[in-house]
């Protein structure tokens, strides 16, 4: 009877795991309907933010970058890219033909966690010195001698109110990081500054975002570039607007008639999006509370925090994997990478999965029923994610009016001009979209129902490799001091 008593009890605490499942697939589901009202949810809050300063939780943040690179670049820059996880400085050789960049040298290296919480002077006196390391290497292996003054495009992958294309203070930090005396402060002073303490002559001709440097090198390869998108540890998207779309900053001339607009949509908000109970407490339990509710749904940083906090109430809700392991209370032990390859696990008893189960939270022997629920977990929350990710993505187009809703080949808007659908790219970077097939098919499969067959094959999506770092060289290359300004 001890052996009836405890199969009743396992089968009991399972059916309470099932619904955990049951009730987080409920809790995330985004059918095409509540997709599209997020893609309007979208148009209009750029709208909004683009209207005036605080309208919107979306900043559309002024980049001053109102030329793309053209193609004629030419010359040695470097570029610094700040972002996530990585730090990266880089040497690109420009040839001044499109598609000619000769070749990119580059030093990777993973951010000190320590150095992540410290003060600005560490952190950046932390950068200087790896930036002059690397000059001092790439250049000793050089023939042609440095003769003017070297010039770098520097990414800054956070939120800042540029006051030029080469200066801008920090609005608050996000994916992470709080070196709290750098907010407000100016981002490229601080690094110009470092960087003359170290004796090295180098100057800081652009400060970008990472969206900014993707939208550079998409456009350097393909002038149908209009948008740019990052899902890495965050997520952000950019777009070339028109200046006089910008009612918060009436006046605005440029040559071109159009700038850059960094939407900082991490921070994007509407009573669409689908909430469950573990984004509350996610977001309630962050450095950050309120801030970042979308980055918080999609990106790299967080979807494995979902994971785990699924898991951990299943845990707490029944009996089924005794002994509780302690290692689940952790928060951010289960990266997002460990989640790709659990859900991509294809092996037939998913031994992958329980390997990394084990390794993460030190459960041996997950039985195989379990191991299929943590398969689907990570596909829900996924599959919301990449979901979510798309609407974002055609919010914009449709703002933009490239989301075929004036018709395709109509002819004639009200206007009487002609609304020909065109061909649109989208240049798209970071390691959730490029190493996690899931997301990336999640994704375009979104982006075909939310389109529709007739408009879907006038939209591109292009990865572009390593544009946040040779973006800004592209950038520094055509804001240098040599260039004229009546190039820009
Ligand atoms: C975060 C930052 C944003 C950046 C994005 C992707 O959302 O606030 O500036 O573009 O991450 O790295």
């Amino acid at each position: 009877s001890v052996m009836v008593r405890r199969s009743v009890r396992r089968r009991r605490g399972w059916r309470r795991v099932v619904r955990v499942l049951e009730e987080l697939e409920e809790g995330c589901a985004t059918p095409v309907g509540r997709l599209r009202q997020v893609v309007d949810a979208m148009a209009v809050e750029m709208h909004a933010g683009l209207a005036s300063e605080g309208g919107s939780k979306l900043k559309m943040l002024l980049t001053y970058v109102h030329n793309l690179p053209t193609g004629n670049e030419k010359g040695t820059y470097y570029a610094l890219d700040l972002g996530g996880t990585n730090f990266r400085v880089l040497r690109v050789q420009l040839g001044g033909q499109r598609s000619a960049i000769i070749r990119h040298d580059l030093d990777r290296q993973p951010i000190p966690q320590n150095l992540m919480t410290s003060t600005s002077e560490e952190l950046f006196d932390f950068i200087a010195t790896s930036l002059k390391d690397f000059v001092e290497r790439e250049e000793s292996f050089s023939l042609t001698s440095q003769q003017e003054r070297r010039e770098l495009g520097f990414t800054f992958s956070y939120p800042v109110k540029q006051t030029s294309t080469s200066s801008g203070n920090l609005i608050k930090w996000t994916k992470g990081f709080s070196v709290e005396d750098m907010v407000g402060r100016d981002v490229s002073e601080c690094l110009q500054q470092a960087i003359s303490q170290k004796g090295l002559d180098m100057r800081v001709a652009v400060l970008i975002n990472d969206t900014v440097g993707t939208l550079a090198l998409g456009h350097y390869h393909d002038e149908d570039t209009v948008t740019a998108v990052i899902f890495g540890t965050g997520t952000n998207a950019c777009y070339l607007e028109r200046a006089d779309a910008i009612i918060k900053c009436q006046g605005l001339i440029t040559t071109s008639g159009s700038t850059v607009v960094n939407l900082e949509w991490g921070n994007f908000w509407s009573s669409h999006l689908p909430r469950t109970s573990y984004d509350i407490d996610l977001d309630a339990d962050s450095p950050n509370p309120n801030d970042q509710g979308f980055e918080k749904m999609i990106s790299g940083m967080y979807l494995g925090e979902i994971v785990r906090r699924v898991i951990l109430q299943m845990m707490q809700e029944s009996d089924v994997l005794r002994p509780f392991s302690s290692k689940l209370d952790v928060p951010f032990i289960l990266r997002t990478q460990l989640m790709a390859a659990m859900h991509e696990d294809d092996s037939p008893n998913l031994s992958e999965v329980a390997r990394i189960l084990n390794d993460t939270f030190e459960i041996p022997d997950v039985p195989l029923n379990f191991r299929k629920l943590v398969v689907k977990i990570c596909d829900v929350v996924t599959c919301r994610a990449a979901r979510l990710a798309a609407a974002g993505i055609v919010g914009i187009l449709k703002k933009i009016g490239r989301d075929g809703s004036g018709g395709i080949a109509s002819g004639k808007t009200k206007g009487g001009s002609q609304n020909k659908m065109r061909r649109t790219v989208v240049a798209v970077e970071g390691g959730l979209y490029t190493n996690y097939r899931m997301f990336r098919e999640y994704l375009n499969e979104a982006m075909g129902q939310i389109l529709g067959e007739d408009v879907a094959p006038y939209v591109v999506i292009r990865v572009t490799e390593d544009g946040s770092g040779i973006g800004a060289a592209l950038l520094a290359a055509s804001h240098s001091a040599s260039s004229s300004a009546l190039d820009r």
